[in-house]
This record gives structure tokens, C-alpha cells and sequence, in this order.
């Protein structure tokens, strides 16, 4: 079977990783259709050796459409998403948007890949990426020693804000080192050089959106909502890569050689943690351009019997985004979905 697969927001920094994925992996394809706004429409794009004409999302049909990969921001997939499953599409959307509905799975390929099956609105989720990364790492330790808390604080990277928020960092960064001001436009303090405690809105409760979705999507991916989870997410002057420095609160001692053995083995994890310069994960030696989830610095907590301390980086725009969805659409491809047309 070949798919006739759409990209929506394929000129953006998730959706051109989201090609190059599919390229990489020979994702089974009959036809790529490349969808931006009118801003971007008429040019091209590389995919694989080939290039693609970017069409406008407002003016495209999607009844022929198999598959399709949202990553155009939340307001594009909340009125799109729907009309491309109206018309027979599954979508597998890099949004927030569906994410906390019920009748919407929201799957890390590694965790839980059968709630993908169960798509009632045609519509698959996929995570936040600063959840994405954790799941594959906690999903094996929940299973076999029970996790009752999880303590994590976030550097993310500035990618996880799209391509303006990149060009910022750049821009501050080159400023600031020749002297002149700057003006923070997509972040609302100065990123270059800075940390900032702040990534989304707001909520009553004093957390940020971005914290709280760590608490949401951590509850619904493991399927308990017992677990608790205490996020502070940060904003780093990083261009590729998050990282976390996570503590977790276990039912049952896990100490540190079974934490290794078990996340040894874990699928999409690579331990990285010997204790020397360097032994350990950063964003720029490990994560960037690579697909695995890294884990370094495990600890067991001193201060509790059953606490122990992981450090976890990966590169946000693969897996905790592009390469995620793909691996969705890979699943979609497993289960055999038909195609809508045949021999192609
Ligand atoms: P465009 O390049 O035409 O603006 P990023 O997350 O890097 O900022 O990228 C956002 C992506 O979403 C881009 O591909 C952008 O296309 C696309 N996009 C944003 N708004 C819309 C819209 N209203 N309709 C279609 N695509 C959109």
C-alpha cells in the first residue's frame, strides 16, 4: 500500500523535519502534498531528491488525502484537523487542540501505540514535546516499580517556538555581542544569553500552560491519573534539544543498576551516563539531528527512600514532534489502513 500523505505547515520547523523524515524512513508514498499558508504557497521544497510545490491549505481539496500531519499551529488544525478527517483523512496533529478530548487518542509510539487504533473522530494526537521525551523513559519504570510523583523541571530549547523563535535567539545573540539593543518581540523578555521561567499562557493556578500539559499528557499517555506531576518549564537559549532534570518518587526502591538494566533495554532510549566530562547528555553533543531519547545522571535520591534522579535530553523537533507523527503514520500503515486509491 502507498499513501497520499499531507503535510500542513510543511514550511515551518517541524513540518520540514516531518519531510525529511518521511524521506529518510521511505515512508510508503504515492503523492506529498506540501501545505502552508498563502504567504508560502507557490514555493518549493525539498523532499528527499525531489522538490514540492507548497500549496495553499485555505484552497486545497483534502478528499483525496490519506494522511495528514498538522504541525501549523493550534488555530490552523482546530479549523482544518476536522475537515480533513470529514473528508476520510486520518490526522495526526503536532497541536495542542485535540489533545485532553477523550474520544482523541494521544499516542508516543514506544508507550502506547494501540490507543492509535481507537480513533473515533479520525484524529490522532501527538504529544507536547516536552512530554514526548519523558514517556519513553518513565513508561517502563511506571510499569514495573509504580510511579506516585514525578518532579521535573524543563530547559527547552527555543525551536519548540517555531522558526521566529529561532531567528530571535540568532538575532538577540548577534546584538547583543556587537553592542547594540535589542527588542524581545516572539519571547517576552530577551532569550540571548537568559533563561525564562515562562512558556505559554498563564493558567489560575499559577502554572503555565506548558507545565500543566506535562500533567495532562503524563496522566493520559500512562493511562493513571494518580500520578502526580510537579513541571517547571523553562525557556533556554538553545536552538536544538530539550532537557530535564527529572526526580521520581517510585511504590516500590528502584535503585540505580535496575534503573540502567530497564532503561537499557527501553525502545527509543539510549543511556549515556558515565560519571566523567562528558559522560552525560547535552542538547548540541547528543540530541540535535538524532532520534533517540538520551538519559544520563541517574541518581538515587538521598533525601527519599524511593526517589531517584534522571537526566533526560532529546532533540525536540524529532522526537518530541516530526518524528513522533511519522511514527504514528507508521503504526496507520502497520494496521493496514486502506488507501483510498488503489495500485498507487
Ligand atoms: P507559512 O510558512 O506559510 O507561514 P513555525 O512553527 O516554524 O512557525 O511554522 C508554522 C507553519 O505553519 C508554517 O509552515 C506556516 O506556513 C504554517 N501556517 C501558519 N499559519 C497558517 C495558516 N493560517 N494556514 C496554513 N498554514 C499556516
Amino acid at each position: 500500500n502507498k499513501y497520499k500523505v499531507a503535510v500542513v505547515g510543511a514550511t515551518g520547523a517541524v513540518g520540514e523535519v516531518m519531510l525529511s523524515i518521511l524521506a529518510e524512513r521511505k515512508f510508503p508514498i504515492s503523492e506529498l502534498v506540501a501545505l502552508a499558508s498563502e504567504r508560502s504557497a507557490g514555493s518549493h521544497i525539498d523532499f528527499g531528491d525531489d522538490e514540492v510545490l507548497v500549496q495553499d491549505l485555505a484552497n486545497f481539496d483534502p478528499s483525496s488525502v490519506d494522511i495528514a500531519l498538522f504541525s501549523a499551529g493550534g488555530a490552523t488544525s482546530k479549523e482544518y484537523a476536522p475537515k480533513f478527517a470529514a473528508a476520510g483523512a486520518v490526522v495526526i496533529d503536532n497541536s495542542s487542540t485535540f489533545r485532553y478530548d477523550d474520544d482523541v487518542p494521544l499516542v508516543v509510539s514506544e508507550v502506547n501505540p494501540d490507543a492509535a487504533k481507537n480513533r473515533p473522530r479520525g484524529i490522532i494526537a501527538n504529544p507536547n514535546c516536552s512530554t514526548m521525551q519523558l514517556m519513553p523513559v518513565l513508561a517502563p519504570i511506571h510499569r514495573e516499580y509504580g510511579i506516585e510523583r514525578v518532579n521535573v523541571a524543563t530547559y527547552q530549547s527555543v525551536s519548540g517556538g517555531g522558526r521566529s523563535a529561532m531567528e530571535e535567539l540568532g538575532r538577540q545573540t548577534a546584538e547583543l555581542l556587537s553592542f547594540q539593543d535589542i527588542e524581545p518581540k516572539k519571547f517576552p523578555v530577551q532569550i540571548a544569553f537568559n533563561l525564562i521561567p515562562h512558556i505559554d499562557e498563564f493558567q489560575p493556578n499559577g502554572y503555565t500552560k506548558e507545565e500543566m500539559k506535562l500533567v495532562w499528557e503524563t496522566q493520559k499517555i500512562l493511562g493513571d491519573s494518580t500520578i502526580q506531576v510537579n513541571p517547571t518549564a523553562v525557556r533556554v537559549p538553545v536552538f536544538f534539544g530539550h532537557s530535564e532534570a527529572v526526580n521520581i518518587e517510585t511504590k516500590h526502591k528502584i535503585t540505580v543498576e535496575q534503573a540502567r538494566a530497564l532503561l537499557g533495554k527501553a525502545a527509543g532510549v539510549e543511556v549515556v551516563d558515565e560519571h566523567k566530562a562528558g559522560g552525560y547528555p547535552t542538547p548540541v553533543t547528543h540530541a540535535s539531528g538524532k532520534d533517540p531519547v538520551f538519559v544520563g545522571r541517574i541518581r538515587e535520591d538521598f533525601s527519599h527512600p524511593r526517589g531517584l534522579n534522571l537526566w533526560v535530553v532529546a532533540d525536540n523537533i524529532r522526537k518530541g514532534a516530526a518524528l513522533n507523527a511519522v511514527q504514528i503514520a507508521e503504526l496507520l500503515v502497520a494496521e493496514g489502513l486502506p488507501p483510498k486509491a488503489t495500485g498507487g
